[in-house]
């Protein structure tokens, strides 16, 4: 497969997104909350990232449609157990893609009534955007391409790939 980003490339993103993290709460706490299961490398690694006093989540979705794409109706399957009120929260994700996924996570986590509420994606495909959503800390912009690796899967192989690359097409829709 072709890599679109190497681990370096990654390594790097991440550590330029945890400083900004780190520099916008300095002095505060914050909840990282990764949205299994792709998130999950992306948080282990921001997380060790950012100096500050942080405490870590997950929260689990499903959504509807091919195994692509995201049909438009997201199904919690897992929720927080941390008590978020009055709580710095870092939603992180792998893909911002339609943005279905974030719109839903996001206003289902604003009835906890947080402090405040960011968006961390390592990744963001602008151009396929329904929502009206975006990242406040975002590690790349990528082209309209499915891509798998470091966390990412198409039929939830290909997640333990170290860099990502682009799935070959010919996959099933
Ligand atoms: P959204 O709701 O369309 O923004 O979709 C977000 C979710 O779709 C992500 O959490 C991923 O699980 C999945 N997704 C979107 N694009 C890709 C991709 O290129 N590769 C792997 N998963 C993707
Ligand atoms: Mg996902």
């Amino acid at each position: 497969m072709q890599k679109l980003l190497t681990r370096e490339e990654i390594a790097q993103a991440v550590h330029r997104m945890g400083g900004q993290i780190t520099r916008d709460f300095a002095g505060q706490s914050v909840v990282l909350i990764g949205v299994l299961k792709g998130a999950c490398m992306f948080l282990s690694d921001l997380a060790r990232q950012i100096e500050l006093n942080a405490t870590f989540d997950f929260i689990a979705v499903r959504s509807y449609g091919s195994k692509k794409h995201t049909a438009g109706e997201v199904q919690l399957i897992k929720d927080v157990t941390t008590p978020l009120r009055d709580q710095n929260v870092i939603l992180v994700e792998d893909i911002l893609d339609t943005g279905l996924t974030l719109t839903f996570l996001k206003n289902h986590l604003l009835e906890h009534e947080p402090r405040s509420m960011k968006i961390a994606a390592l990744l963001d495909k602008p151009s396929r955007r329904v929502a009206d959503v975006e990242a406040d800390y975002c590690g790349f912009k990528i082209p309209d391409k499915f891509v798998v690796g470091y966390g990412l899967d198409h039929a939830e192989r290909f997640r333990n790939l170290p860099d990502i690359c682009v799935l070959e097409e010919g996959g099933q829709e």
